[in-house]
């Protein structure tokens, strides 16, 4: 349903080691906020590679799946859970598409990125996934 009634969602953001790198933390969250998403949970970490394998673990046989893992565990990310309503279509639509060259601009990938790894953000895909990898990332949110 549309409107006052919608329901309220909450996904997992990650402004993965190449955001974080640039100093791109405050512009990504200054655009969730505008947007009217609301944080629920931060943090600065940088991941395991269990936890890596974990989340990233739907991609275990592709084969940028090693290329992928290396990355994000190679420096400090910062872990979001944002909440709102339909939250995780809206910052999927916020994020841009996942190749930076094909997202538009307007969106966080289609104006800062150019490469499909360095991609300065991850949102959960469907409640399903955001459920997983709140779990995750926070597990005493869940
Ligand atoms: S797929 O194959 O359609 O399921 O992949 P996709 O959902 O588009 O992307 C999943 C995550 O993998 C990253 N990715 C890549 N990394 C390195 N090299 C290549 N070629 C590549 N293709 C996809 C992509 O950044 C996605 O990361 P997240 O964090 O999920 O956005």
């Amino acid at each position: 349903s549309l409107g006052s009634r919608t329901v309220t969602e909450r996904t997992l953001v990650l402004v993965k080691p190449d955001g974080v790198a640039r100093g791109l933390v405050g512009e990504v969250i200054s655009r969730l906020e505008a947007k009217g998403l609301r944080l629920v949970a931060a943090e600065l970490r940088t991941l395991p590679r269990e936890v890596a394998e974990q989340h990233y673990g739907e991609h275990r046989d592709k084969p940028f799946f090693p290329s992928l893992v290396e990355f994000i565990t190679g420096g400090p990310l910062v872990a979001l859970v944002v909440e709102g309503p339909r939250a995780i279509e809206a910052f999927r639509a916020l994020a841009g598409a996942t190749d930076p060259v094909k997202a538009g601009p307007g969106t966080i990938r289609g104006d800062l990125a150019l490469e499909v790894q360095r991609n300065i953000v991850h949102g959960s895909d469907s409640p399903e996934s955001a459920a997983r990898e709140i779990g995750l990332f926070f597990p005493a949110l869940t």
